[in-house]
């Protein structure tokens, strides 16, 4: 008999909190995760399957619902129907049992799949490519993305601890977090876009016009869904709406994973957050290194310098 998942959390032994990184191929992984690895490369996707791609905190939670509702027709009710991590699991993810890991939840599903990854391009298991999945990367400006890891690292009590926010700065230029570099990831996607038909988008894009790119990822999707659907769907997945819809916002990850009294997981959702927390000197700081890891590609990120 299938658990919930709150029921799993509760019954889970969730004593190793802040479960330490262990790198895979380089890059800092979860320890379930690392410990888990050959099962997560071997996974054989379907042709169907769509990945939904970012570093951390880049906005893929906003992509899942956009998509899922896509699927759906703008479908509400559908959108309702279980949390964002259940209609669109994490292949990576392996919890403490009897937390089913995303490999689990993802042989149970019919198609078409939503798979959420935060791997780097290089981990992404090779069927993928193999079989020509579709994939949807998400890239978020650095400094934001930056600010919104580290609320999250305070509210995840299965990440390790952040530290103090001066000392998380230089973890994030070092690649020092979970999964890793964030100049890696994003050149990482970029680089492999057009060989593998990835759809790059930007969040500061979403945020600026999210009709456009909704209707972008419609194509980009070969659906056809009329404009008062495209409406719809940028209606429901408009910040307000996410926040309080209990099956997109994470209410239902209990406050032993996801302390939301610390910092919500539906935080600001706001382009340029990180003025109210870089000072100008650790904003120099970063910048002159961001242009230095940054140097051989050309990603048009606004720069919010
Ligand atoms: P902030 O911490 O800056 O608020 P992810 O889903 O990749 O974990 O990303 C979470 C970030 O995306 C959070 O950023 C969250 O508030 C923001 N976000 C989620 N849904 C959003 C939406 N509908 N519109 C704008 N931002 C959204």
């Amino acid at each position: 008999e299938k658990m919930s998942y709150s029921e799993a959390i509760k019954k889970a032994d969730m004593s190793v909190s802040r479960f330490p990184l262990i790198p895979v191929r380089g890059i800092p992984l979860m320890s379930l995760i690392a410990k888990n690895w050959d099962s997560i490369w071997a996974f054989r996707p379907e042709p169907s399957d769509l990945l939904i791609a970012t570093y951390p905190k880049a906005g893929t939670t906003w992509t899942q619902e956009i998509v899922d509702l896509l699927f759906h027709n703008g479908d509400a009710e559908a959108c309702k129907r279980v949390p964002t991590h259940v209609r669109s699991p994490f292949l990576e993810i392996f919890c403490p049992p009897p937390i089913r890991s995303g490999l689990d939840q993802l042989k149970e599903m019919d198609p078409p799949r939503i798979i959420k990854t935060h791997l780097p391009f290089q981990l992404v298991p090779p069927g993928f490519w193999e079989n020509k999945c579709k994939a949807i990367y998400v890239a978020r400006n650095a400094k934001d993305n930056l600010v919104s890891y580290y609320h999250f690292d305070c509210m995840n009590m299965t990440q390790p601890d952040p530290g103090p926010w001066e000392g998380y700065i230089p973890k994030f230029m070092r690649g020092e977090l979970a999964w890793g570099s964030w100049y890696d990831h994003v050149k990482g996607y970029w680089m492999e876009r057009e060989k593998r038909n990835i759809l790059y988008l930007f969040y500061e894009d979403l945020k600026e016009n999210p009709r456009r790119e909704v209707e972008r990822i419609m194509r980009y999707l070969d659906l056809s869904v009329s404009d008062e659907v495209v409406s719809q769907i940028v209606e429901l997945t408009s910040f307000k709406n996410m926040k309080e819809n209990p099956m997109a916002n994470y209410s239902c990850i209990s406050a032993a994973v996801f302390d939301q009294s610390i910092s919500p997981f539906m935080r600001k959702g706001e382009v340029g957050d990180w003025r109210n927390h870089f000072t100008p000197e650790q904003s120099k700081m970063f910048d002159e290194d961001y242009v230095k890891q940054m140097k051989e590609v050309n990603i048009p990120f606004r720069t919010l310098i």
